[in-house]
């Protein structure tokens, strides 16, 4: 039987992060230049039942079978079985790869769920629909996420831009006009989980503060979708700058985010936000396409450990 494999790509978001765990809308976008691969071999002559996990990247080699229950692999593996009634896998080896960076807002952990979700399933001779990866990658997400939106799992497994409401039917987004983004990363490690976590408490403590903070992201990324989707792209800028004010004051930015933002802005771009969790992963700036470059290198000299420039069609 020849290997299986499958890929995702990683993401970002645009507007709308922590206020779309409190019902709040989002907008994100696939990132194509990075991406989590999964591959599935049979092992003929492995022991029945035996499923192999090795995921290089982090070192990992093992069995399904020694790994926790609530490990993300595991958990992804599980699902598709569960939700396809195989009760024994046949003998195989299940490869994780993945160029998205870790702890960094980029959907790591969502894309390697979809893909191997993929993998699996058509190995296992019943390719799921995209709405089933979607939801089966969404029950992985809760197990080390606590309270995700859902919002990775969507835009990861359509690899289109949507627009997400936790709870609502997925929308993709037309957009009218293509744009330029160059993300640039703080290396600095922050689980989403945590950043979520700390928002939670902070809402806890301040309710009606915090609930005005969500409510004007909201705004913000309304008017966001009618600027995406009609192309007038030369308001996004502001729009970036005014949400990652708010995430600021919401608490998830920090000193390394804030120069790069501000990097990004003196550099010529039309706007910059802090993207994902925040306290640290990844920041994004809209720019004049033939200022791409500047931008990304002035990201660099202000501490930027990596640049990508995407296209958002
Ligand atoms: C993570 O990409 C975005 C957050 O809003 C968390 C979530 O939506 O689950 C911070």
């Amino acid at each position: 039987m020849p290997a299986i494999s499958a890929s995702a790509p990683g993401k970002v978001i645009l507007f709308g992060e922590h206020a779309v765990v409190y019902g709040r809308p989002a907008i994100a976008v696939p990132v194509t230049q990075v991406k989590a691969k999964a591959i599935v071999t049979a092992n003929p002559r492995g022991a029945p039942g035996e499923v192999r996990v090795q995921a290089p990247n982090v070192g990992l080699v093992s069995t399904l079978e020694e790994l926790d229950a609530s490990d993300p692999l595991a958990a992804a593996i599980q699902a598709v079985a569960s939700s396809l009634k195989v009760k024994r896998i046949p003998a195989c080896t299940v490869k994780i790869t993945s160029t998205i960076p870790v702890a960094a807002g980029m959907g790591s952990g969502a894309a390697v769920s979809v893909a191997v979700i993929r993998a699996l399933s058509a190995f296992l001779g019943h390719p799921l629909p995209d709405e089933k990866v979607s939801a089966l990658a969404y029950e992985v997400e809760k197990i080390h996420h606590g309270t995700p939106s859902g919002i990775d799992n969507a835009v990861i497994t359509y690899a289109r831009p949507v627009y997400f409401v936790k709870g609502k039917p997925i929308e993709t987004l037309e957009v009218g006009r293509t744009f330029t983004l160059v993300i640039g990363d703080t290396g600095v490690a922050s689980p989403t989980a945590a950043a979520v976590g700390e928002v939670r408490k902070a809402w806890q403590a301040e309710k009606s503060q915090y609930e005005a903070y969500f409510e004007s992201v909201g705004a913000i990324t309304q008017s966001a979708r009618l600027a995406v989707e009609s192309g007038g792209i030369e308001l996004l800028g502001p729009l970036m700058d005014a949400n990652h004010g708010v995430l600021r004051k919401i608490g998830v930015s920090c000193a390394e985010l804030d120069a790069l933002v501000v990097a990004a802005r003196r550099a010529g771009a039309w706007g910059a936000k802090l993207s994902g969790g925040g306290r640290g992963g990844n920041m994004i700036a809209l720019v004049p396409p033939s200022r791409s470059e500047e931008v990304a290198k002035a990201l660099q000299v202000a501490g930027a450990v990596r640049t990508i420039v995407a296209e958002i069609k």
